[in-house]
């Protein structure tokens, strides 16, 4: 607590990422006034402040916020642009004199990761670091050895508070409420371990592809791009114990504990799919096999959940866009005052991040027949909780004020390849699936003797 940013310096503000998130975040900051600081912009295109504020206008115009005028020129006053290499340390020379008073500067790098220790590095050589911070984008590292030099690197000149590592699901609503859910609810904390809980089931599925993104995907496929990242930092916040206090590193260490208990991957226990067409995409390799889906089965060798396989699934150009944490729960005694209860779907508890976050109970009931039927109770989170802060918004005001809850550790990133490695080192066959398909049949069998991948909670309509 305590250290709030004094400058915000935003490396690779041309980019794909300012557009669309960081520019409508500072924009609805700035208008709450939540922005207090001066910020720059980094990136290699030559422009004139003035031309970077028309591609800012443009920006929040095309995220559907009406530019309120007094709001955009306040922003407008505190942004300045900086053009240059980012390896060239002369650049860092025009930085500090921007930067004269800035002693907490947040350095926010939307850029490659590889240039990422190069900066820092920079930044160290030219004294801008101090008491300063770094938020870096995923994904950090390709595998375990990149992960571990490159936080290696990093730790040469930031300490572990000074490094927070950007993962946007952490700032989404309904992934930061699994905490509360889960633990100030008596009815969800009793049922949260293997005496309950027969399988986990995580979806996250896309309806459509690749495009346009072709040479970044064609280098990293699904399981480097969500898997590593954003779904097992789902996991740990599903599966992990009660923080013991109210700091991010009590959250934090109970997340890790859970990537620590997972054993290494088994590519035995994994199945990589490719669909059709992928191929023909610019950018994409003709002969490439990077998968566009995975699904894999994971466990976590730990007190609560001991036995209990996680299954996750993930994937572009399948049947729906749907991102849900499934637990299915065990059976009660199907006693004989309970006919034919043996046949009825088991019940469940699913928490739904994409579309419409919410909260799903599913029981069983007897309808008018006398016939066993699934009755769900369900809560939309929108409905009931109101209509949250978008992540980058959220994630970019708790980095500058210092509150880091809800930004990765590396530990966890290093933890979360180490888990992936055997997979990431010797890739399965990759099998082709059909577009609208939910991938190849294999990601089917991977659940034989378990409940079969159950459909994902689709919002009305
Ligand atoms: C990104 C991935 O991190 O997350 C994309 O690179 C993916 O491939 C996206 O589509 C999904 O995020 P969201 O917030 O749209 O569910």
């Amino acid at each position: 607590a305590g250290w709030i940013a004094d400058a915000l310096v935003i490396f690779g503000i041309t980019g794909d990422l300012a557009r669309k998130m960081t520019f409508p975040a500072l924009y609805r900051l700035e208008r709450r006034g939540a922005l207090t600081c001066p910020v720059v912009g980094v990136a290699a295109t030559a422009l004139s402040t003035q031309e970077l504020l028309v591609r800012a206008r443009t920006a929040i115009e095309e995220s559907g916020e009406p530019v309120d005028e007094a709001v955009f020129a306040r922003l407008a006053r505190r942004l300045t642009y900086l053009a240059g290499d980012v390896t060239d340390p002369q650049l860092y020379k025009v930085l500090a004199a921007q930067l004269a008073r800035a002693r907490r500067p947040l350095y926010y790098l939307e850029m490659p990761p590889s240039l990422a220790a190069p900066i820092v590095d920079r930044l160290d050589a030219a004294g801008l670091v101090g008491d300063g911070r770094v938020a870096v984008e995923k994904p950090f590292g390709h595998d375990l050895a990149s992960a571990r030099e490159l936080s290696d690197r990093l730790h040469q000149v930031l300490d572990d508070r000074q490094l927070l590592l950007v993962d946007h699901f952490l700032g989404k609503e309904p992934v930061i409420e699994i905490e509360y859910l889960r633990f100030a609810n008596f009815a969800m904390a009793q049922l949260w371990d293997r005496d309950s809980v027969e399988v986990v089931q995580i979806t996250m599925a896309e309806n459509f592809g690749v495009e346009g993104r072709g040479p970044f995907y064609d280098a990293v496929g699904t399981l480097r791009d969500v898997v590593q990242n954003h779904l097992l930092q789902v996991l740990a916040l599903v599966a992990m114990d009660p923080p013991i206090g109210a700091s991010a590193d009590d959250l934090r260490d109970k997340k890790a504990e859970v990537l620590k208990a997972m054993p290494p991957a088994d590519a035995r226990h994994c199945v990589r799919g490719q669909y059709d067409g992928y191929t023909q995409l610019p950018g994409v390799d003709p002969e490439s096999d990077t998968e566009t889906f995975v699904a894999l089965r994971l466990g976590i060798d730990s007190w609560r959940w001991a036995g209990v396989p996680i299954f996750i699934r993930a994937g572009k150009q399948l049947p729906v866009r749907a991102t849900e944490v499934r637990l299915v729960l065990r059976n009660t005694p199907r006693l004989r005052f309970l006919p034919n209860a043996a046949r009825v779907e088991a019940n469940q508890v699913v928490l739904r991040i994409t579309p419409e976050p919410g909260l799903r109970l599913q029981l069983a009931a007897l309808d008018e027949h006398h016939a066993w039927r699934p009755v769900r109770l369900d809560s939309l989170f929108a409905q009931e909780l109101g209509v949250p802060q978008a992540p980058y918004e959220r994630l970019l005001y708790d980095a500058l004020t210092g509150d880091d809850r809800l930004f990765a550790r590396q530990d966890a990133a290093r933890e979360s390849w180490r888990i992936l490695q055997p997979l990431v080192a010797y890739p399965p066959p990759v099998h082709r699936y059909p577009v609208g398909s939910w991938g190849p049949p294999g990601a089917d069998a991977l659940l034989s003797g378990h409940p079969p991948w159950q459909p994902p909670w689709l919002p009305r309509g």
